[in-house]
């Protein structure tokens, strides 16, 4: 009895715990509260079937209790033993059958609306790899028409209200894409081109995460896709493919882009970034991530600052009062803030300087103990640079110049 008293209320308290933890207004990854047409979909299935599944447990758990008590053991004669009785097992295998049916016609007819493309308004291809992702806008009439391709990474930008197609793939292993509040999983397979349908109500912010474990920094591997108004939208692609603005002869940003150039466009590309010779010759700077790191491939950084998060979507651009200010916006607000980009007083400087500083001690990218270890000469994810503070300034004040 003491047992039963103490248990009774610690498995009310947890229960509480678990099913109020799930009610949570602000969880940001909660399916439970979807904002667009797939999710919604989903949405309508799972309750139901949640419902239908939990009557069916609680009547078996009921009818499995019942047996335990009533005909516990309590020294009686062993029963008369009985083989079968057809109405019973007639009845008892129609009544799942029809259960069974009655879940299964709506699960389908879900699962095939949710694979329909025919009625895509806008296309981004989506590359998993260890661990962020990577976005491209191919050239296409959707998405209010794309004239020059779009790279970018981190965030999935897209305009609100429409039926956004992802086609993904990965570079490595299986990862799986996931913004829960705008669909189901997907996973992302290498050598395969798998789809995934996303659509938002309203412009706002919806943060997921990699869901298939992909290797030692699988919990850093997050993502966010932005909702813009369609309006908006067409600013945010006019700025991507703005043309490149070097800074200013002589100042701190300038000697920024010559300490990037020297050291980080091997792999990131920043497009318009060149080179002049001392005859005047100008030269594009192209990276070629696939001569120095096992990916083959690192985020292009040419428009950086119009992000909010960096490497992976793992750690904010912006300081947290900075980030509860995007949070807070109404779908109204939300656009004109997002489309600021990160501006000096907002810049999370302390994250973005360690990463830079040594990026292999913020996210382990290498299993064995020596973080520069190389493979073939290629390094595993960004190394440390051994860049000194005062090259690190340059590079974040050269960065915040990428809007
Ligand atoms: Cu990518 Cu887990």
């Amino acid at each position: 009895m003491t047992l039963r008293r103490r248990t009774l209320p610690a498995l009310t308290a947890l229960a509480a715990v678990v099913l109020l933890g799930g009610c949570a207004r602000d969880a940001p990854q909660d399916f439970f509260q979807p904002e667009g047409a797939n999710a919604r979909m989903i949405d309508n299935l799972q309750k139901p079937v949640f419902i239908v599944a939990g009557i069916v447990g609680v009547i078996v758990f009921a009818a499995v209790a019942y047996a335990v008590v009533r005909f516990r053991d309590r020294g009686q004669a062993m029963p008369q033993q009985t083989h079968g009785n057809q109405l019973l097992e007639i009845g008892l295998t129609i009544l799942p059958a029809l259960i069974l049916i009655g879940v299964g016609i709506p699960t389908v007819s879900t699962i095939f609306d949710l694979a329909r493309t025919d009625d895509t308004e806008c296309i981004v291809n989506v590359t998993g790899q260890q661990w962020w992702w990577e976005y491209d806008y191919p050239v296409q009439e959707g998405c209010g028409g794309i004239s020059e391709p779009i790279v970018t990474s981190g965030e999935l930008v897209i305009p609100a209200g429409t039926n956004v197609l992802v086609r993904g793939t990965s570079r490595d292993v299986i990862h799986s894409y996931w913004v829960p509040k705008l669909n189901g999983k997907r996973d992302m397979v290498p050598g395969r081109v798998h789809t995934l349908r996303l659509h938002a109500d309203q412009p706002g912010m919806y943060l997921g995460q990699c869901t298939e474990f992909c290797g030692l920094s699988h919990a850093n591997m997050r993502n966010a896709a932005v909702a813009l108004t369609p309006e908006d939208f067409e600013t945010w692609k006019a700025n991507q493919l703005a043309d490149y603005e070097a800074p200013a002869e002589g100042t701190l940003e300038a000697r920024g882009e010559t300490t990037f150039t020297a050291n980080c466009a091997y792999c990131h590309q920043v497009d318009g970034l060149s080179t002049t010779a001392p005859d005047g010759t100008v030269t594009p700077v192209i990276a070629a991530p696939d001569e120095f790191i096992v990916a083959g491939a690192a985020p292009e950084l040419t428009n950086l600052m119009t992000r909010t998060t960096f490497a992976g979507s793992t750690w904010w651009l912006l300081t947290q009062e900075c980030q509860d200010r995007l949070w807070a916006a109404t779908p109204e607000e939300f656009g004109a803030l997002y489309l600021q980009g990160v501006t000096p007083e907002c810049l999370n400087e302390v994250d973005l300087r360690e990463w830079i500083r040594d990026a292999p001690s913020k996210k382990p990218m290498d299993a064995g103990t020596d973080a520069q270890a190389r493979y073939d000469g290629k390094y595993r994810g960004m190394p440390n640079l051994g860049l000194s503070e005062n090259q690190i300034d340059e590079i974040i004040a050269y960065l915040l110049t990428r809007k």
